[in-house]
């Protein structure tokens, strides 16, 4: 019998107390773990609720500055902006998207002037722009690869022009990490970093943003760019491919479903991985918390965890607020 079996080894020794408990926690979270998603809309001195997205807002450019500074006074270190484009604005080739002063560069600029040092990530996609709602310019049905990455190219050195300093492609086109890479450099844009969305799956997690922005797809689904949930091996390929076109920071999407995909990506790359808690993770908990079936505060730290736990080292999330609020 070893000293190291039942009765001598006894594992509730270290989860005795608090402190013990504290003392041995292989995990920790804090906020400078969390990037805080920013919905910005057209207009002056509002905010619009969220229905699916209880506790969630979109905000003027005016009062996201206000956001944007409790944000940083939680401890919290960036956010991540999306625009939402009134419907007369969209096209096919993303006019509003590449506008010196269209709604995201206006955010950018006017957050960057305010609060120089949060750091300011912006979504690179045509779906909010698009009158089709998809994320790549749509030819006969189809959505088109190359001309779409180009035009993310052209998308994200106008957030870095903007002041950008992480431009993050969520559109799921081949080779426009490093598409973009070069048309940042070749801009002199050295500094502004690229978060690519490396492992992103066509996921029903993310209805309650597509109500936020009103970017649901027109036609069809996601699936030819968006990756299929039953894979990982193809996970791990797109997010090695992503760091070799010059990805700064990989990020896996969405985060719960997918915590053996971060763990995986983790151990593959050799820069930060982030994993974005979508808004259909974010819902999930909140109407079980409103029907009283599960403690929000409770579940919201053990999901938080658990990306750690994974490997993550970033978490983009709704609750980065009310988290680092707890801590
Ligand atoms: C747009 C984009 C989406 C999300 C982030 N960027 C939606 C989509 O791909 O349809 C989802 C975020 C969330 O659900 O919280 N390319």
């Amino acid at each position: 019998m070893s000293h190291s079996e039942f009765p001598y080894f006894r594992g509730r020794r270290l989860r005795a107390g608090e402190n013990i408990r504290r003392m041995v926690a292989e995990h920790s979270l804090s906020a400078s773990d969390f990037i805080a998603p920013l919905f910005v809309m057209v207009g002056t001195g509002g905010k619009a609720a969220i229905p699916s997205m209880p506790g969630y807002f979109r905000f003027t450019l005016d009062m996201v500055l206000k956001e944007a500074e409790e944000i940083q006074n939680l401890g919290i270190p960036a956010v991540l902006l999306f625009a939402k484009v009134p419907d007369e604005k969209k096209d096919n080739k993303g006019t509003e998207a590449l506008k010196p002063d269209g709604l995201m560069q206006q955010a950018v600029r006017a957050i960057k002037k305010e609060f120089p040092d949060l750091v300011v990530m912006t979504d690179v996609a045509l779906d909010p722009y698009s009158s089709y709602g998809h994320d790549g310019i749509v030819k006969e049905g189809q959505i088109v690869n190359d001309e779409s990455a180009e035009l993310l190219a052209k998308m994200a050195v106008s957030h870095a022009e903007a002041g950008a300093d992480f431009v993050a492609p969520s559109d799921m086109m081949d080779g426009r990490i490093l598409m973009i890479r070069e048309a940042l450099e070749d801009d002199a844009f050295h500094q502004t970093g690229i978060m690519a969305y490396s492992a992103k799956y066509a996921s029903s997690y993310y209805g309650p943003f597509r109500d936020a922005l009103d970017s649901a797809p027109g036609f069809g689904d996601k699936k030819t760019y968006q990756m299929d949930p039953a894979n990982i091996t193809e996970a791990i390929n797109e997010a090695i491919l992503d760091e070799k076109e010059g990805a700064d920071i990989i990020m896996v999407k969405p985060g719960l479903p997918y915590l053996d995909v971060v763990r995986a990506v983790k151990e593959a790359v050799h820069v930060p991985v982030s994993v974005y808690n979508v808004s259909g993770e974010y819902a999930m908990i909140k109407a079980a918390a409103e029907k009283g079936w599960l403690n929000e505060e409770h579940a919201m730290m053990e999901a938080l965890i658990a990306f750690k736990r994974a490997g993550a080292d970033l978490i983009a999330t709704y609750f980065a607020k009310d988290a680092a609020r707890l801590l």
